[in-house]
C-alpha cells in the first residue's frame, strides 16, 4: 500500500467524522484499514469536545478498536437504532453500490449498516469506480455455511457465471474462519449484473448467510484522492 493510498485514507475517514457524528449518538464502527482512521479521530473528538458516543462493532476488529481508545462499547441487544454507522468498502460504484467483505466481516457489517440511519463508506481513491470488478478484482464475498461450501459454488457458478473459490487462511493450514464460525466463498463473476437482484437470489441459495453486495444502503461515500481532496 502506497503512502498516498494510505494519507487518503484518513483524510476521507476524518472528512466522514467530522461531517456526521455529534454528540448523544449511537456509532456503528466498520471493519478494515480505512476505520482504524475513523476510530482515531472519533476518539480524539470524544477526548477534546466531550462528546456522548456509543459505539456499536462490526467485528472482533471493530470491538479491539474500540476498547483499546476506551470508546463506549454497546450491542444492537441494547442499541437496535444507529444513528450513523461508518464503514469502509473494497468497491463503491456509481449508484452507491458496495463489494464489502475483504476483511471477511461482511455479515455484522450488513446487519449494523442495517440498523443505521445513515450509512457512510469512507475509502481512498482506488475504491472508486464506475461498475462493480472494474477496481476490485477478488470478487464478491459470499459468507457461507460450512458444510454448504461445496453446493453453494457450484450453484453460483451454474446460475450467474464465473467462479466461487473458497478463501483459505494465510497463517494457517485451512479455510478462513469468520467471525460467526462460518467459511468465505470469493466468487468471481464475469460480466457485469442487476446487483441487487443477484444479491436477492444469492442470498435464496440454502447455505448463505449473507453476501457482500451492500446495494441501495450507503447513503454518501468519502474518498480520500491523490491530490489530497475528499
Ligand atoms: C471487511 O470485511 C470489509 O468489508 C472492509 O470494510 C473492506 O474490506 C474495506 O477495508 P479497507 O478499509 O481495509 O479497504
Amino acid at each position: 500500500v502506497s503512502v498516498m493510498a494510505e494519507e487518503a485514507k484518513k483524510l476521507a475517514a476524518y472528512a466522514a467524522v467530522d461531517n456526521h457524528i455529534q454528540t448523544n449518538q449511537v456509532v456503528g464502527v466498520g471493519s478494515g484499514s480505512t476505520i482504524v482512521y475513523a476510530v482515531d479521530r472519533l476518539a480524539e473528538r470524544v477526548r477534546q469536545e466531550k462528546l456522548k458516543i456509543v459505539c456499536v462493532p462490526t467485528s472482533f476488529q471493530a470491538r479491539q478498536l474500540i476498547l483499546k481508545h476506551g470508546l463506549t462499547l454497546s450491542d444492537l441487544d441494547r442499541h437496535p437504532e444507529l444513528d450513523v454507522a461508518i464503514d469502509g468498502a473494497d468497491e463503491v460504484d456509481a449508484g452507491l453500490a458496495l463489494i464489502k467483505g475483504g476483511g471477511g466481516c461482511l455479515t455484522q457489517e450488513k446487519i449494523v449498516a442495517g440498523c443505521a440511519k445513515h450509512f457512510i463508506v469512507i475509502a481512498d481513491f482506488r475504491k472508486d469506480s464506475k461498475s462493480l470488478g472494474q477496481q476490485w478484482k477478488k470478487g464478491v464475498p459470499i459468507e457461507v455455511i460450512p458444510m454448504a461450501y461445496v453446493p453453494v459454488s457450484r450453484t453460483l457458478a451454474k446460475r450467474f457465471g464465473g467462479e466461487a473459490v473458497l478463501r483459505m487462511a494465510v497463517s494457517k493450514a485451512g479455510p478462513v474462519v469468520t467471525d460467526n464460525s462460518n467459511f468465505i466463498l470469493d466468487w468471481k463473476f464475469e460480466h457485469s449484473q442487476n446487483w441487487k437482484e443477484v444479491n436477492t437470489a444469492i442470498k435464496m441459495i440454502p447455505g448463505v448467510v449473507e453476501t457482500g453486495l451492500f446495494v441501495g444502503m450507503a447513503e454518501k461515500a468519502y474518498f480520500g484522492m491523490e491530490d489530497g481532496s475528499v
